[in-house]
């Protein structure tokens, strides 16, 4: 993507606007920040005009996808709970000192909790500048050194640095050309580089893929593999030691319909009469998280 394609989109009328009241948005005194399960950013100094502003600005920086998070006292029940996410992986996370690419890194949620990880630093890929726009909100009262890049997983490829450990967590299977993907990720890596990926799977003993027109109302997923396929991917782009940290269905304890997001959630996206299917009729989500090393 080129720089003019980022500014063009932070142009974008909604998302300027939203920019400005962000980077204009009052901080009050004595900020204290908790980052558990839950992102809890608090002070004892608000007043009822800043509460206002804040509820206002909240609403209009949905759908929160991500998190949770509590800003002053109003919790973001998030779409899904990432900290089922996270706690499955937070063990599997050796970067201590080194430098962490979070692709496909949302409003920043697993992001800010790598930070008590202390990694020497840590960049996000996205290009949604929704996505940038919450997580510049959540940063204005960190106030971390975490970077946002406004940039897909392809744009990797001419990107200057390199990473020590790169976690893509929940975008494989959105890509039309899975390998090619994992290709990118690996030659964004240094040398003893290490990537964490999780992925819907199918269940399966064989080497196959879906490749669905429509999954759980999805239109953007075009390959969702076997784990023996991904671990052929995995192979095939070049990553060795490959190991499994564990398999997950997604739950209405991870995903479920709050007041913060505006659409549909799992309990409409599977079959009403047998939740183990889609409503399309496949196997309801089931994710892989996998690690792999270069
Ligand atoms: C299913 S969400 C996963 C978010 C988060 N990583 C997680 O696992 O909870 C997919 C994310 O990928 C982002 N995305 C879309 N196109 C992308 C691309 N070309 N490269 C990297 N990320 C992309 C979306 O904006 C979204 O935040």
């Amino acid at each position: 993507m080129q720089k003019n394609d980022i500014k063009q989109k932070l142009k974008a009328k909604n998302i300027a606007t939203l920019m400005e009241k962000i980077y204009k948005f009052p901080t009050p005194n004595n900020v204290s920040i908790k980052i558990e399960d839950i992102i809890n950013i608090d002070s004892l100094y608000i007043t009822k005009d800043f509460k206002n502003e804040l509820n206002t600005l909240l609403l209009l920086l949905k759908p929160w996808r991500k998190g949770p998070f509590s800003f002053f006292g109003s919790f973001i029940e998030s779409e899904w709970d990432s900290s089922i996410k996270y706690n499955i992986i937070k063990n599997h996370l050796d970067i201590k000192n080194k430098i962490v690419a979070d692709i496909g890194c949302n409003n920043g949620y697993y992001m800010f909790r790598m930070l008590s990880l202390s990694p020497k630093k840590i960049v996000g890929f996205d290009p949604s500048a929704f996505c940038k726009m919450q997580f510049d909100f959540i940063n204005h009262f960190i106030k971390s050194n975490i970077e946002f890049e406004l940039l897909g997983l392809e744009d990797l490829i001419l990107y200057d640095s390199k990473f020590d450990f790169i976690i893509c967590l929940g975008v494989l299977y959105h890509r039309t050309n899975p390998i090619d993907s994992l290709k990118i990720l690996k030659k964004a890596l240094n040398k003893n580089g290490k990537i964490l990926i999780d992925c819907l799977i199918i269940e399966s003993n064989e080497e196959i893929a879906l490749s669905p027109l429509r999954y759980a109302k999805m239109k953007n997923v075009y390959f969702i593999p076997s784990i023996k396929t991904l671990k052929n991917w995995l192979t095939r782009a070049g990553f060795k030691n490959i190991t499994i940290i564990t398999t997950k269905k997604t739950d209405f304890n991870e995903q479920r319909k709050t007041p913060w997001i505006n659409g549909e959630s799992l309990e409409h996206f599977l079959d009403k009469n047998n939740p183990n299917k889609t409503i399309e009729g496949y196997p309801s989500p089931i994710r892989i998280y996998i690690k792999g090393e270069i």
